[in-house]
């Protein structure tokens, strides 16, 4: 079975609470479910996390090198700043995709920068929840993609 580290960054704790115009009514309990379910019934293990602090995200990341073969990222607020997060998902070589549950390219102008997305496969972005589903469908394709090469 594909593995695949699903990490939230900072705030994702408070969805349903948090700035519900944007992010939707659906809490982060209720989101997790749905990743687990959709994960499993496209054969996909998924291990799922929310952080609020930088070194935690980092410390999973490199965690998942020894047992994930792709990672699903939302880094939140740090997408638009944290080389500390840019470097470590370099620095693990494993496929990564990046998630949003706005589309950060018709928000404010400095969410339209992501200091992540260069070291990732691609990103998702404006799909509300259900960016986390397409985002395991696309890391489910990056690890058959590497495992035929
Ligand atoms: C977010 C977009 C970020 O700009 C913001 O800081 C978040 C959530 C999203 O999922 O749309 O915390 O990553």
């Amino acid at each position: 079975m594909i593995k695949v580290r699903v990490i939230h960054g900072p705030n994702l704790n408070l969805l349903s609470a948090r700035e519900p115009q944007i992010y939707g009514s659906t809490s982060l309990a209720e989101i997790d479910e749905r990743i687990k379910a959709h994960a499993e019934a496209i054969g996909v293990q998924a291990e799922i996390s929310q952080f609020n602090s930088e070194g935690e995200i980092v410390n999973a990341i490199h965690e998942a090198r020894s047992w994930a073969d792709a990672i699903v990222i939302n880094p939140g607020a740090y997408t638009h700043y944290s080389v500390a997060i840019r470097d470590a998902v370099a620095a693990v070589d494993l496929p990564t995709v990046e998630v949003h549950l706005s589309n950060i390219y018709a928000r404010e102008e400095f969410r339209r920068t992501s200091v992540i997305a260069p070291v990732c496969a691609g990103q998702i972005s404006g799909f509300g929840g259900a960016s986390y589903l397409l985002g395991i469908e696309a890391a489910k394709h990056l690890v058959e993609e590497r495992t035929e090469e």
